[in-house]
């Protein structure tokens, strides 16, 4: 299987949230994903992310970045499940082919709108992500590029066991989790 179609087939979930592919995400009466997309990008939950995706978005801008995101990456749209409310992204990449084995390293993105914030649940979110990540064989590795300042990132993605690799090509602390070594993630830490 393409390594962008595996990681299409992610989904899970956890105590409070479900995380499947962002176009089968159940929405409400009347709203699109754009409308979603917009309320949950704004200048503060874009302010850590790449440069041209910073700013408030309206619907238009927010189906234009939704077609950008589906030509590169696979969305998972983040659902509160009991409010069966959207309230989060999770974006991915698959980078297989550097070394010519068929295992694949997953680049992370992720965001949750402001009123999700400060209560555990992108902890959860990630973890739950490595989790589904140790399920799958073929997937070696985890990295998410974080900005110096966003110190509630680097703490979510150590908390998941990530270690700081490195710095990307933009400056920002290359975190990573290898899935090769069978380390498990720091318990209560
Ligand atoms: C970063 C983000 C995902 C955090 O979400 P969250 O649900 O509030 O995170 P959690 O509650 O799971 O955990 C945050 C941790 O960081 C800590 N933290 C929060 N703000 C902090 C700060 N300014 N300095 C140091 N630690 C901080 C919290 O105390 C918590 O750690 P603890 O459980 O040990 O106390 C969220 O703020 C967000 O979506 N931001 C915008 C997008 C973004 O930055 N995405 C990541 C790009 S790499």
């Amino acid at each position: 299987v393409d390594p962008h179609e595996l990681i299409r087939t992610c989904r899970y979930q956890t105590a409070r949230l479900v995380v499947a592919e962002w176009h089968g995400a159940p929405l409400a009466a009347g709203i699109s994903l754009a409308d979603v997309v917009a309320t949950l990008l704004t200048s503060k939950t874009t302010r850590a992310l790449p440069l041209s995706w910073r700013g408030d978005y309206d619907t238009d801008r927010a189906a234009a970045w939704v077609r950008e995101r589906d030509k590169e990456s696979v969305v998972l749209m983040v659902t509160e499940r009991r409010a069966a409310a959207p309230v989060g992204l999770v974006i991915l990449f698959s980078a297989s082919d550097q070394d010519g084995s068929d295992r694949v390293d997953i680049r992370l993105g992720y965001l949750l709108g402001e009123s999700a914030w400060g209560k555990g649940l992108a902890t959860e979110l990630v973890s739950g992500l490595v989790e589904w990540c140790r399920s799958v064989p073929r997937i070696r590795s985890i990295a998410g590029g974080v900005g110096l300042d966003n110190l509630a990132s680097a703490r979510v993605l150590v908390k998941s066991g990530f270690e700081p690799v490195g710095s990307t090509v933009d400056g920002e602390q290359l975190f990573e989790l290898d899935l090769s070594t069978g380390s498990e993630p720091m318990a209560n830490d």
